[in-house]
C-alpha cells in the first residue's frame, strides 16, 4: 500500500511530496523487510534438511521477533544468540520469542561481536545438529535477493511513478537488494548507525552480487548515503526526534514509525526538506516495519 504523507504547509506550498510504501502492513509475523531477508534463507534450510535456524540480535531486534514468528509458523526450531547477559525480565521482543518456541543462547558482548566465528556458534553447532545459520540481522547473499525481489514487487505495484527512493540501513542488505534493481533511479540510505564503516562497499557489494549486469560503477551513481541521522548512533532517541514524532503522528495520525530504523529516515527527509536541500522530486519512502521494536521506547506508545 502507497500512503500519501501529509507534510507541514510550508513544505507542499513549495511543492514537496512524500509518499510511504507500508511495507509494516506487510506479513504479520515479519513486517517490512524482514520476510524479505528471510524467505531464501528458509528455503535453504529446508533444502538442507535443517530442523533448527539460528541468527544473532539484541534483546529488542525486529529480526529475532521475526525469526521466532516465521519458525513457529514453518515448524521449525528457532535460536536466538542474543548480545550480552540476558536479563532476569525478559524484554517484549524475547517474551514473544520464548512464546513462540524459540531458544535463547545468552552471549558475552566481546564473543558476539565474532558472530559466525564467535564459541557461542561452535557450542550451539556442538548441541543442535545441522543448524542452519543466518548472519546478525539477515546480513547474507540470499537475504539480499529476497529485498530485490521485494523492490520489483513494489515498482511494479505502483513504485514506478517514483524516480527517488529513500530508506534505512544497518547492515545495508536490504538497500543493496533495492539498488540492484535498475528501474530505480535514485536510491538514497539514511543509516541507522554512527559511522557505518564500510557501508557503501557493502551495499555495492551485494548489489553487485545480486545482480551483476550491473556494474559497481553504475550503482556507485545511483546511491546516495546521507549519514547525517544517526542520533548518535544505533536505537539512540533524542528529544528532537521524540518531538518530531509527536507532531508528526498529529498530521498524520494513522502511520506509524519506529525509532531506530524508519523514525530517522522520515526525519532526515522532512528536514533536508525543510532546509531546501532534499530535491523537487517524486519521492518514495520505504517502511521497513520495526514496529514491534517501539515497545523498547515505552513513552512513545
Ligand atoms: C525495521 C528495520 N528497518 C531497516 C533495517 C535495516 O536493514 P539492513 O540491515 O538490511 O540494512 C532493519 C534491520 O534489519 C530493520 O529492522
Amino acid at each position: 500500500m502507497f500512503q500519501k504523507i501529509v507534510l507541514p504547509e510550508l513544505l507542499s506550498e513549495r511543492g514537496y511530496q512524500l509518499t510511504v510504501y507500508r511495507g509494516d502492513l506487510e506479513h504479520q509475523g515479519a513486517p517490512g523487510n524482514k520476510w524479505h531477508k528471510l524467505k531464501y534463507n528458509l528455503a535453504e534450510a529446508k533444502a538442507k534438511g535443517a530442523k533448527a535456524i539460528a541468527s544473532f540480535g539484541g534483546p529488542f531486534s525486529n529480526h529475532v521477533h521475526a525469526l521466532g514468528n516465521i519458525c513457529a509458523a514453518k515448524k521449525m526450531q528457532a535460536v536466538a544468540v542474543i548480545r550480552g547477559e540476558l536479563q532476569p525480565n525478559l524484554t517484549p521482543t524475547l517474551v514473544d520469542f520464548v512464546n513462540q518456541g524459540g531458544m535463547l543462547w545468552p552471549s558475552s558482548r566481546y564473543d558476539y561481536r565474532q558472530g559466525m566465528a564467535s564459541s557461542v556458534k561452535a557450542e550451539i553447532d556442538h548441541y543442535i545438529e545441522g543448524c542452519y545459520w543466518i548472519p546478525e540481522g539477515g546480513a547474507n547473499a540470499l537475504g539480499a535477493q529476497g529485498c530485490f525481489d521485494w523492490s520489483c514487487t513494489i515498482y511494479n505495484a505502483g513504485g514506478a511513478e517514483f524516480s527517488h527512493w529513500v530508506m534505512s540501513a544497518g547492515t545495508g542488505t536490504t538497500c543493496a537488494g533495492f539498488l540492484a534493481n535498475d528501474l530505480i533511479e535514485k536510491l538514497t540510505v539514511i543509516p541507522a548507525i554512527k559511522g557505518g564503516k564500510g557501508l557503501r562497499e557493502d551495499i555495492l557489494f551485494h548489489a553487485h552480487n545480486v545482480n551483476a549486469d550491473l556494474s559497481i560503477d553504475k550503482n556507485d551513481s545511483r546511491l546516495l548515503i546521507d549519514d547525517r541521522y544517526h542520533f548518535g548512533g544505533y536505537a539512540r532517541m533524542t528529544v528532537e526526534l521524540k518531538d518530531f514524532l509527536t507532531v508528526f503522528s498529529i498530521l498524520n495520525p494513522d502511520v506509524e514509525f519506529d525509532p531506530v530504523y524508519t523514525a530517522k529516515v522520515l526525519f532526515g527527509v522532512i528536514n533536508e526538506m525543510t532546509l531546501g536541500r532534499w530535491p523537487l522530486e517524486k519521492t518514495l519512502l520505504i517502511h521497513t516495519g520495526g514496529l514491534q521494536g517501539r515497545r523498547g521506547y515505552p513513552f512513545l506508545n
